[in-house]
C-alpha cells in the first residue's frame, strides 16, 4: 500500500509501480482500454470478498453502506460535482444511456448533434432513436485534422436542437475536443449538453462547472485504475428534476398514495443491486487518483504521450496520426506491411499490450483512415522510458519482418 504520495510537484513513479501487481511482467500501453489495477484496489475487493464470505452479501453490503457513499463523495471531489450529483453505473456507456432515456422524448423533426469522434455505442443509440421517432442526427463538422470545427459548430446550433453529445477523447485518435467552448455555447443556448469522458477520467483535470455539461460519464477500469464494471454518471443538478428514467426501481423511488416520488439526487438513476465490492474498489481507485491530483498525472502523462510518439517517429514506414504537442495519453499509427490486428497479436506474444481499434469505435470520425482500423498505444504515469525503448524496439522487428505490399 502506498503511504507516501505525491513528492513535490511530480509522481513518485518508482512506488507507484511496486504497488501494482501487474509489473514488471507486462510492457503496458493500454490504459485506454484497461488501466492496470493498483494494490489499494486490489485490497479493498479482497476485503470485500472476506467480508461476504464471513457472512451473507446483504449483511455484508449494509456493512459497508458508508464507505460507498465515501466512494461517491471521491467521484464528486475528482470532476467538482456534489455527492447528491453523482450516480454509480456498471460502465460508461450504462450511465451515458440511463441518461439519456431519462430527458424528455425526442420527437419528429428534432435535431441532435455529436462530435465527429463520438464512441460508437452512443451513435447507434441515437441512430436507433432517431430513426423510430423521425428525429435527425447530425455530425459536428471536424477540419483536416480530425479536430472539432467548432464555428461549424455554432452555425448548426437552432430551435430544433435537443442535444449536443461529445466525446472528449475519442477511442480513435488521441486529440481532446474543446468542452468548455462547446458547453458555452450549449449552455448560452439552453440546449442539453453530454460529455463522453470515458477516455479524459483519470487523465485531464475534470470540473463540470468549467465544462458547463448537464451529463458526464466515465468507466472505472480505464485511466482511473478501477475494476471493470464499474462506472459514474454525473447529472447538473439543474436538470435532475426534470430526468425521469425509462425504468424505476425501489432505490430510485417510492410509491406514495396516488404516485411516485422520485429521490431527489442523481440515485434516481441508479440500479437497485449491484456489487458492494466493485464500488469499493472504484472508491479506492477515486481516492488514489484524487491523493496524486488532477494536475500532476495530467503532467505526466503528457509527458510520457511526448516520448512515446518521438520514439515511434523513428520507426520506419510506421504512420503517426497526431501531430503537435500531446493533449491525451492516446497515440495512434499504421502501417502499410501490417493490420493493427496483426500488429497487436505480434506484440501480445512478447508481453506487450495495445490495441487495434475498428472503425466502429468511432464511426463519424473522418480523419486519416476513415473506415479502417489503427493501432492505439496509451501510455499512464506509470510509463517508464524502458517500456517505451522496448515497444520501439520489438515493433521495429516485427515491421521489419512484415512482407512488403
Ligand atoms: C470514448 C469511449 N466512450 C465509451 C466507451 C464505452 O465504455 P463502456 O464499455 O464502459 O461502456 C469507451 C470504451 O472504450 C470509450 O473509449
Amino acid at each position: 500500500m502506498l503511504t507516501s504520495l505525491p513528492q513535490g510537484h511530480g509522481l513518485d513513479v518508482a512506488a507507484l509501480r511496486r504497488a501494482t501487481p501487474a509489473l514488471p511482467g507486462v510492457v503496458h500501453f493500454n490504459s485506454a482500454g484497461s488501466g492496470l489495477l493498483p494494490d489499494e484496489v486490489a485490497t479493498a475487493l479482497q476485503d470485500h470478498l472476506a467480508r461476504e464470505l464471513r457472512s451473507d452479501s446483504s449483511a455484508a453490503a449494509l456493512d459497508v453502506a458508508a464507505d460507498i457513499e465515501d466512494a461517491r463523495e471521491e467521484a464528486a471531489r475528482l470532476i467538482g460535482a456534489t455527492p447528491s450529483e453523482i450516480a454509480f453505473t456498471t460502465g460508461n456507456a450504462d450511465g451515458w444511456n440511463a441518461a439519456l432515456a431519462a430527458l424528455p422524448a425526442l420527437r419528429p423533426g428534432d435535431r441532435v448533434l455529436v462530435s465527429s469522434g463520438e464512441w460508437g455505442g452512443n451513435v447507434l443509440t441515437l441512430a436507433q432513436e432517431c430513426a423510430r421517432v423521425g428525429a435527425r442526427l447530425e455530425r459536428i463538422p471536424e477540419l483536416a485534422d480530425g479536430r472539432m470545427d467548432v464555428s461549424g459548430l455554432s452555425q448548426m446550433i437552432d430551435a430544433r436542437l435537443r442535444l449536443i453529445a461529445v466525446t472528449w477523447i475519442g477511442a480513435h485518435l488521441g486529440h481532446a475536443a474543446p468542452v468548455e467552448t462547446v458547453g458555452r455555447l450549449a449552455r448560452a443556448h439552453g440546449i442539453p449538453y453530454f460529455v463522453d469522458a470515458a477516455q479524459a477520467a483519470g487523465v485531464l483535470p475534470v470540473d463540470v462547472a468549467r465544462i458547463g455539461c448537464d451529463v458526464l460519464t466515465f468507466p472505472g477500469r480505464k485511466s482511473l485504475r478501477g475494476p471493470k464494471g464499474t462506472g459514474i454518471l454525473y447529472v447538473r443538478e439543474g436538470i435532475l428534476d426534470g430526468l425521469r428514467p425509462f425504468a424505476l426501481n425501489l432505490h430510485a423511488a417510492s410509491a406514495v398514495t396516488g404516485g411516485i416520488v422520485l429521490r431527489s439526487d442523481a440515485g434516481r438513476l441508479e440500479a437497485a443491486e449491484f456489487s458492494p465490492g466493485l464500488r469499493l474498489g472504484l472508491g479506492a481507485a477515486l481516492a488514489l487518483a484524487n491523493r496524486l491530483g488532477a494536475e500532476a498525472i495530467r503532467e505526466r502523462v503528457l509527458e510520457r504521450s511526448a516520448a512515446l510518439r518521438a520514439a515511434l517517429s523513428q520507426i520506419p514506414g510506421l504512420v503517426l496520426r497526431e501531430e503537435g504537442p500531446p493533449e491525451s495519453h492516446i497515440t495512434t499509427f499504421h502501417h502499410p506491411a501490417l493490420c493493427p490486428t496483426k500488429i497487436q497479436h505480434a506484440l501480445a506474444q512478447r508481453d506487450i499490450l495495445i490495441k487495434a481499434m475498428p472503425a466502429q469505435v468511432a464511426p463519424y470520425a473522418g480523419f486519416g483512415t476513415p473506415g479502417r482500423a489503427v493501432c492505439r498505444a496509451s501510455v499512464s504515469y506509470l510509463t517508464e522510458d524502458e517500456e517505451i525503448a522496448r515497444l520501439a524496439e520489438v515493433l521495429t522487428g516485427i515491421l521489419v519482418e512484415a512482407p512488403a505490399g
